[in-house]
């Protein structure tokens, strides 16, 4: 991308050009500055493509990122260092895919406020390595505080514990991870480990191995257990720790999408007779595909009964410990030994922050504690003893941010704004024959999928309705929307018709049922249909496949619409965009393919 002709080659000023840019910096920095603000203002600008500019297609934007060297000199002239800088926001800025724009329902990526882009510029300024207290001599002690704000919310214990905890260099909260991949990793290392402890005779798995582990302990091999939506980062962490992708066993779900807990215990029980130890039980809150909660107070009896850790993946669904309204369909999270949850997805921060909870601080200490002489020392503060990660940014600050300025009552607040908007979305596809509805709206996430005129039977959909604890409160928007009112973007909140909705449970009719060659066509419309809507730019909801009770002789499970709200910045006229615009594209489709049937 660079002007290769306009790098300074010369060596003999080579070093004095290249200190310019450590020193000096002031008016090289302050002229940047000004463009990259200019170039965000740009970006944020109200615009119906959920891309900053034209979407051109994959291949056009591919084909501009084919240089593989590097220049040989340097850019240290005004000039060259803006037309670089103009390169970057022509090629990527202005093509960047605007996760914030409220027509984009399908993924979840999401709006930020304010505050997380100046805070940015503060984490690189002082580029703090969280390794160790060396090099971050008070974020180290933010994460601590961080970390036991979070471990209060989820396992609230007393004043006296997080005082202890919070002073001596045994045992964490927790860890602050790069996301929720790295989160349920290390939550899987620690279950590991802790299920093949050293003993009088035997180092533990953690020096032996996994070999000498299972042989020592008379078992043929070990497991984790999940149901069959367990999120794809529990295969990683198979793999890297040894296990093997075939010792994950997924275990199928129930017409809500939660674990069935009978086929569980028929595994959990098969596995016992095969001598497979299962490290951990996972329970999910909530599924990616689905939004779907399992039972966690039950799983939670079950791991203390099969001597197996109770992990709970909460990468998107942990956050609703922080809704009044919506806490309870966590119950049985506190039982859990760790706990996943993803600050970049309902919390609000920045992309880069994930976590998780250890109910007990020093489970990590006795499991996957690591030092070294040079770096993270026995008995420091260094977080880098129980990470995975080695070096680290100090994400730690968005996270501190959100929670500080957004409190539990923003924060609760964003949730039900979220949950409200797909509850109205899921109400508006409900009204159109032309869509099924899949799975209802647990939380924040529902599926669909489209009916092809032909197809359609006199379906009665189900009744779409959350199950809302009695003792909810009435939202506070208002608050809620300053901090986002401030962001460069000219959104507001579309409060008009947001009023508490009635409060009942599910009320499930019998779904209609398709046959699996209809269900083939209505996969066919359904994927063209959000390819169709991608390729517009204007709207976007994502697509997966899913195994759904409603058709259990269709193997490949049917191919659905994903609606994903977490943008408090989307409005119901946003909504009914993306829903009219599926209207539309859908007619077109039809004829399109009544063309292609008849001339064949
Ligand atoms: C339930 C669940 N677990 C784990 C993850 C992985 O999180 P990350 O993408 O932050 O690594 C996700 C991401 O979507 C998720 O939904």
């Amino acid at each position: 991308m660079v002007d290769k002709e306009n790098t300074v080659t010369s060596e003999d000023n080579t070093k004095e050009n290249v200190l310019k840019f450590f020193k000096d910096y002031e008016i090289r920095e302050e002229n940047v500055q000004q463009y990259i603000d200019s170039i965000i203002k740009d970006f944020y600008k109200p615009s119906p493509s959920i891309y900053a500019s034209n979407n051109d297609s994959v291949k056009e934007i591919q084909s501009k990122f084919g240089d593989s060297s590097i220049p040989e000199g340097i850019i240290c002239d005004k000039n060259n260092i803006n037309k670089y800088f103009s390169e970057i926001k022509e090629n990527v800025i202005d093509k960047a895919t605007r996760v914030s724009s409220p027509n984009m329902v399908g993924h979840m990526t999401t709006a930020l406020p304010f505050f997380h882009r100046p805070l940015s510029k503060l984490v690189t300024s002082m580029n703090q390595n969280v390794v160790k207290v060396e090099t971050s001599a008070t974020t180290t002690f933010l994460e601590r505080e961080t970390l036991s704000k979070l471990h209060r919310a989820f396992f609230n214990q007393s004043p006296e514990f997080y005082e202890k905890y919070l002073s001596i260099t045994e045992g964490t909260f927790g860890c602050i991870t790069s996301g929720g991949t790295i989160a349920n990793l290390t939550a899987m290392w620690v279950a590991r480990n802790k299920a093949f402890p050293k003993t009088d005779s035997f180092d533990g798995i953690e020096k032996e191995g996994v070999i000498s582990a299972l042989r020592y302990y008379g078992y043929n091999d070990m497991a984790i257990v999940g149901s069959e939506l367990m999120h794809y980062s529990f295969k990683k962490a198979a793999d890297v720790l040894g296990m093997g992708l075939k010792n994950i066993y997924t275990i199928p779900v129930d017409s809500e999408y939660g674990i069935r807990i009978d086929l569980l215990i028929e595994k959990l029980e098969e596995l016992k007779r095969k001598k497979i130890k299962v490290i951990a039980i996972v329970g999910i809150a909530c599924t990616t595909e689905v939004g779907s909660i399992d039972n966690l107070e039950v799983l939670a009896d079950l791991a203390k009964k099969y001597e197996a850790l109770f992990h709970v993946d909460g990468a998107w669904g942990g956050s609703f410990i922080m809704s009044e309204k919506y806490r309870y369909l966590l119950k049985g999270i506190e039982l859990a030994d760790t706990v996943t949850i993803d600050g970049h997805k309902l919390l609000y921060t920045p992309m880069g922050c994930g976590i998780v909870l250890f109910k007990s601080p020093l489970l990590p200490t006795t499991t996957i504690r690591k030092v070294a002489s040079y770096v993270i020392r026995a008995g420091s503060m260094d977080h880098g003893k129980t990470t995975l990660e080695g070096s680290r940014p100090a994400n730690v600050l968005y996270l501190h941010a959100s929670l500080n300025l957004l409190g539990h009552r923003g924060l609760s607040s964003l949730l039900d704004i979220a949950v409200e908007n797909t509850n109205y979305m899921a109400e508006l596809v409900k009204s159109y024959p032309q869509f099924e509805i899949i799975s209802k709206p647990i939380t924040n996430i529902f599926l669909y999928r489209y009916i092809p005129s032909w197809l359609r039977k006199d379906n009665e959909q189900f009744e779409v309705r959350y199950p809302v604890s009695p003792n909810s409160k009435t939202i506070e928007i208002e608050e809620v929307s300053t901090l986002y009112s401030n962001s460069t973007q000219d959104q507001t909140f579309d409060i008009s018709d947001l009023t508490d909705k009635e409060e009942n449970s599910f009320v499930e009719e019998e779904p209609s049922q398709y046959t699996n060659e209809e269900n083939q066509v209505i996969d066919y419309f359904t994927t063209e249909l959000q390819a169709k809507q991608k390729r517009e730019g204007k709207g976007f909801v994502s697509k997966t496949t899913v195994k759904t009770t409603k058709y259990p002789n269709y193997e490949k499970g049917i191919d659905v619409l994903r609606v994903v709200i977490a943008n408090p910045l989307v409005t119901h006229e946003n909504i009914k965009a993306v829903v009219e615009e599926q209207i539309r594209l859908s007619q077109e489709l039809e004829k399109e393919y009544k063309m292609k049937t008849q001339s064949i």
